[in-house]
């Protein structure tokens, strides 16, 4: 059995004294359900989420993390960095990161191997663009964002890592995939991972991201190879948040 995971991504939003006021929130709307929980804030904020979270159920991720263990990287943040003030997640080839900053497949690649080397869990970020997907291409995009993975750690590093579907059609347009769009990529993930080693693909949990809000998480989440979601505006309500968890639980 999959455990459902839904992980908040905060993007560039928030202060300080905001982030220690919806961390609050958030614990005191949290449900009791069997989901996992994670919240991903910026940088700068995440020794104090982490220090608001001690004790709770809630685990703490990053944005992002340098592919470099250490050295002369200005500006970077290094996975080992990201475990020492408490995170046990990141997101690594985010869409944004890909689209805004030119990650190519190849460094967000070595990003998922660096976060593996820190023992941060990766939640690997693929999904087509508009275009792609109109002229049939999501499968071709899909599978080649996840080979370049592959390639790089091998399949055995799926087994303490995440997946996670995002069209970025559907990434804070409000526009979500149909639950059958949905299935069809996460059971086109899985299958390709299984052609590798059946024992991980069936054990590794794929997200779908993109416009899940409250009203439509439950119908994504009951598909079968839906595993939970990464949840991007809707993460930065309390109420909408713990709603979506509710509905993984
Ligand atoms: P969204 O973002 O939920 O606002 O569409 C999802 C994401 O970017 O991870």
């Amino acid at each position: 059995m999959r455990r459902k995971l839904v992980a908040g991504n905060w993007k560039m939003h928030g202060t300080r004294s905001g982030t220690a006021e919806l961390i609050e929130s958030l614990l005191g709307a949290m449900p009791d359900g069997q989901a996992e929980c994670a919240i991903c804030p910026p940088f700068v904020y995440l020794t104090d989420a982490a220090r608001l979270l001690r004790g709770s159920p809630v685990l703490l991720g990053a944005q992002d993390v340098c592919a470099e263990a250490q050295g002369a990287y200005t500006g970077e943040i290094s996975g080992a960095m990201l475990r020492d003030v408490g995170c046990h997640f990141t997101l690594v080839g985010h869409s944004e990161r890909r689209a805004l900053y030119g990650e190519s497949d190849e460094l967000v690649a070595r990003k998922f191997a660096a976060a593996q080397s820190q023992q941060l869990v990766p939640i690997l970020c693929v999904g087509e663009v508009l275009a792609e997907r109109e002229s049939g291409r999501t499968h071709e995009v899909v599978g080649r964002q996840l080979d370049a993975v592959l390639q790089v750690v091998g399949v055995a590093a799926f087994a303490r890592a995440v997946v996670a579907y995002e069209p970025v059609w559907a990434i804070g347009t409000g526009r979500t995939a149909t639950p059958e769009q949905a299935q069809d990529v996460h059971a086109f993930i899985r299958g390709r991972l299984a052609a590798r080693d059946a024992n991980i693909s069936g054990s590794v949990r794929i997200l779908y991201g993109g416009s899940v809000k409250a009203g439509n998480a439950a119908e994504i989440f009951g598909q079968p190879d839906v595993d939970g979601g990464l949840i991007g505006g809707a993460s930065l309500k309390a109420d909408e948040f713990a709603a979506i968890v509710a509905a993984a639980g």
